[in-house]
């Protein structure tokens, strides 16, 4: 069973066997996108913490160091062709994911109020409505893209401007480099810990391999995705108000 609790979409059905309404959630190429994203990425971060950080010197030094620097460059590649990629091959969907990352409404603010009690300390809240992401996702979602136009044009001067740009716009270059890369690493610490360890999440990670996630799980944490922002909306106040009622008058 997916989400806190059975539902009418999974529902015992004959001799005990919990059936599963499966509904889809990620295209192919989205799938293709986010897994060579993750791999390029932590190939950049690897590489570029070596030419970082002072104690791995010896390795960004010599031949070993001319080859981290290739690696570098070459997994810059594939990581900056891929988000154009999607865009090209799949324009409607593109816009519909940038759309809902860059949309701001009042429920982001009280998702994220409740967001410590739920999934840190597993307190039963009702969350407000989200959208085929969550606000959490949307916030990982905008910190990498923002992170990942910085890169672009940072690292793009890094390698051909190098020689030729003002000394003092290539080092400011590089520090908005390595600042770009403290802030997404850090994000992206955090949003695999949500993603592969945190007991309630474990349904993202499925949907982003097979693209498909449960109706019960969609009910649950992305409910003006799956029920449409108005009736999400009255069940999120019918909730609310039935835990405020439990609260003042507990049944047991
Ligand atoms: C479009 C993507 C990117 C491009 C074009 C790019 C390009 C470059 C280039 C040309 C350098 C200079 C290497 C040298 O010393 O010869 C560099 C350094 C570096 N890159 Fe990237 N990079 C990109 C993405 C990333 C990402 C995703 C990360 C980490 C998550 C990263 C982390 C670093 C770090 C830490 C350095 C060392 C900077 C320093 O010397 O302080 N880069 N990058």
């Amino acid at each position: 069973m997916i989400g806190n609790r059975m539902n009418t979409t999974e529902e015992l059905g004959e001799a005990g066997v919990i059936r599963i309404r499966w509904i889809p959630k990620y295209t192919a190429m989205e799938r293709l996108f986010h897994w060579g994203h993750t791999v390029t990425f932590l190939a950049l971060a690897a590489t570029g913490m070596i030419l970082f950080f002072p104690f791995l010197r010896p390795l960004a030094q010599g031949e070993g160091g001319q080859l981290v620097r290739l690696m570098h460059r070459a997994a810059a590649i594939p990581y900056g062709a891929l988000p154009l990629i999607y865009v090209i091959l799949e324009p409607r969907r593109a816009v519909l994911s940038l759309r809902s990352v860059f949309k701001v409404s009042r429920d982001d603010f009280e998702w994220i109020k409740g967001a410590m009690p739920y999934y840190l300390f597993g307190r039963h809240e009702a969350m407000a409505p989200q959208d085929r992401f969550n606000t959490g996702e949307k916030l990982n979602a905008v910190v990498i893209i923002l992170g990942s136009v910085a890169f672009a044009i940072t690292g793009l001067v890094m390698w051909f401007g190098k020689g030729i740009v003002p000394i003092g716009l290539y080092q400011a270059m590089v520090v908005m480099h390595d600042v770009s890369m403290v802030v997404t690493v850090s994000i992206f610490i955090v949003h695999f810990y949500l993603a592969v360890v945190h007991p309630m999440m474990w349904a993202g990670l499925v949907s982003m391999r097979f693209g498909v996630t449960s109706a019960a799980y969609a009910q649950e944490h992305h409910a003006s995705w799956y029920y449409g922002p108005e009736r999400a909306k009255e069940i999120y106040e019918a909730r609310k108000a039935a835990l405020a009622a439990e609260e003042e008058y507990p049944t047991d």
